[in-house]
């Protein structure tokens, strides 16, 4: 089989292409490198069976024949972290809906159409108070903090996207409402919360949490989350739908902060600072995010098997084994 990840030098882009890599199909990645590693990618370089290309999904002319070529289509590509969002929101837009425009464009236009899956977010759900989000509940946008919302918006724009292609256009295309990931390889850089927790316990400087601590989130590996992706790339009733995926354990910030310092032994204390602090401007994070994964079980048969020490025990090994490269032997 052929597949195509675009973003395929991201967290979890890269993360599928070891995955597809690994049961013998040939893959080819296109990223632009603007929050992806070429290093996430020093594996997948050494098999014949892997292609890479340093492009920009928005202007790159080779897509149409890259899609064109793929059985399967997993587009990833998106500027992503609230920091980037924030800062840089007209590149969100380009990128986010522009690129998934082409992709489902290109499909659209082949006789013999590849399967496409489309990354969304549970960022959609916004401020939706229920205690857990099927696909059925409201998507509830505040109007106090307009900017905010820029990321989400284009995430939401892109599932219309993909129904209007499916619709109209007979795409194979599902929208997947992707819960926070987290594992090998996520970068902390733009804001996300588990390699931060990580990296300060590691270091033992203070490890930093927004607000009180008390909002919750629900945290699906890595290596679960691919398994889903793929799982639903081969079931082909799932064209056309919206369906969540993650993992349904929910555990709050401050909560994370002390699991995180008890498993990496860290003698770090957890310190609070405001979000206009963290963000350099007022910023309302939603309090709960935590996936009903009913609808999904009906398509696919998966249970998570990632444990959520198990994967912040790794992620302390790693960061542990980072940390002693960079301090120069005395
Ligand atoms: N990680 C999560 O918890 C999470 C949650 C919800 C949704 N998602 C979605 O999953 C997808 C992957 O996210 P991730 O966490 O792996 O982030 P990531 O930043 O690691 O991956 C995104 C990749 O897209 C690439 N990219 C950005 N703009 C591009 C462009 N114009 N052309 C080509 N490549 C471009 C980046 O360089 C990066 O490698 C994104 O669409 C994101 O919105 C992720």
């Amino acid at each position: 089989m052929n597949v195509l990840i675009t973003g395929g030098a991201g967290f979890i882009g890269s993360n599928l292409v070891d995955l597809y890599l690994s049961r013998g199909h040939k893959v080819h990645a296109i990223d632009d490198l603007s929050t992806g590693f070429g290093a996430n990618l020093s594996q997948a370089m050494k098999n014949p069976n892997f292609k890479f290309d340093h492009q920009d999904i928005v202007t790159w002319q080779g897509l149409e024949k890259a899609v064109q070529w793929a059985d399967v289509v997993f587009h990833m590509a998106a500027v992503v972290g609230v920091k980037r969002v924030l800062e840089d929101s007209l590149n969100v837009i380009k990128t986010n809906c522009g690129g998934t425009e082409r992709v489902l464009e290109a499909a659209a236009r082949l006789k013999w159409k590849p399967r496409v899956i489309i990354a969304s977010s549970s960022e959609v759900y916004g401020f939706n108070t229920k205690p857990s989000f099927a696909e059925t509940d409201d998507l509830v946008m505040r109007s106090d903090d307009h900017f905010r919302w820029c990321y989400t918006a284009t995430k939401l724009m892109d599932e219309f996207m993909a129904q209007a292609y499916f619709m109209e256009r007979d795409v194979p295309v599902t929208s997947v409402r992707l819960f926070n990931t987290v594992g090998p390889r996520q970068a902390g850089a733009y804001g996300m919360v588990v390699p931060n927790f990580v990296r300060q316990a590691v270091s033992g400087r203070s490890i930093i949490v927004f607000g009180d601590g008390n909002q919750t989130r629900s945290f699906c590996d890595v290596r679960d989350m691919v398994q889903m992706l793929s799982l639903l790339a081969q079931n082909e009733k799932t064209a056309g739908k919206i369906l969540n995926a993650g993992n349904d354990r929910e555990i709050s910030i401050l909560d994370l902060a002390k699991l995180v310092k008890k498993i990496s032994e860290s003698t770090s204390n957890i310190k609070f600072i405001e979000y206009a602090e963290a963000y350099g401007r007022p910023f309302k994070d939603v309090d709960h995010r935590r996936p009903d994964l009913t609808e999904l079980r009906k398509w696919i048969s998966f249970t998570n098997k990632w444990k959520l020490e198990d994967t912040l025990e790794d992620l302390v090994a790693l960061e542990t084994k980072k940390q002693q490269v960079r301090i120069p032997a005395e």
